[in-house]
């Protein structure tokens, strides 16, 4: 687990962060209508409703969206998305993040953020970027801190960083991080019709 969690002091388990299955997709939907509307504000960069919600899960594509999960006993808290922009090379992506109000500024942002740099590393994504509100302050630290470039654009803040392809290293840490979650907390194959 990474540094961020290494202090965890919410109480309970430490979080298990994991990519989701995509016929896990359902538990990220319920996720997002969970979020305040701060953190609706600040994830799409608006006061979205439900519907909206509803309808951006609904578009999602498993082969242009990667979903990663922190569950904190058992529940998914917070999510990284990462989403490949076209279909050139090099590939690029885009980053974005929901953590639920209760369970901001713990660690699980910046672990998801690192989870998804290594992924896009291993998936030769040379460039990956986030867009966020200019007051996004948690945001703009997590980028900050990996190293992330920011600048404005149309009244929001981008963030870019361009990464080395894999290595033997990046391949086995991702591996060995998967493995380690499923084996602390497995999605329950009888619940997962089409898994
Ligand atoms: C932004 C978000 C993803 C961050 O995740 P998080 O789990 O809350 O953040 P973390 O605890 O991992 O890290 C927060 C960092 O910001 C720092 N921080 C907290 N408040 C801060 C402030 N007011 N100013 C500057 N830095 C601040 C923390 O100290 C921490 O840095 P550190 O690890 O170096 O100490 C999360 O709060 C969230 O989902 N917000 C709503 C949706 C959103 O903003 N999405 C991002 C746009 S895609």
């Amino acid at each position: 687990m990474g540094e961020a969690l290494e202090s965890w002091s919410a109480g309970g388990g430490e979080p298990v962060v994991r990519r989701l299955w995509w016929a896990e997709r359902d538990l990220w939907r319920q996720h997002l209508l969970r979020l305040g509307p701060e953190a609706r504000r600040d994830r799409f960069a608006g006061l979205v409703s439900d519907a909206f919600i509803e309808r951006y899960c609904q578009a999602a594509s498993p082969f242009t969206l990667a979903l990663f999960g922190a569950f904190v006993d058992g529940t998914l808290r917070a999510v990284g998305e990462f989403a490949l922009l076209d279909r050139d090379w090099p590939r690029q992506a885009e980053l974005a993040f929901s953590v639920e109000d209760a369970w901001q500024n713990q660690g699980l942002g910046s672990a998801l953020f690192r989870r998804l740099l290594v992924h896009a590393r291993n998936h030769s994504v040379r460039r990956v970027y986030i867009v966020s509100e200019p007051g996004n302050l948690r945001m703009h630290r997590i980028a900050r801190k990996s190293g992330m470039v920011l600048s404005a654009e149309a009244g929001e803040l981008e963030g870019r960083l361009e990464l080395l392809g894999p290595s033997y290293f990046s391949v086995m840490e991702e591996m060995f991080e998967e493995g380690m979650a499923l084996w602390r907390q497995a999605p329950d194959l009888s619940l997962l019709p089409g898994a």
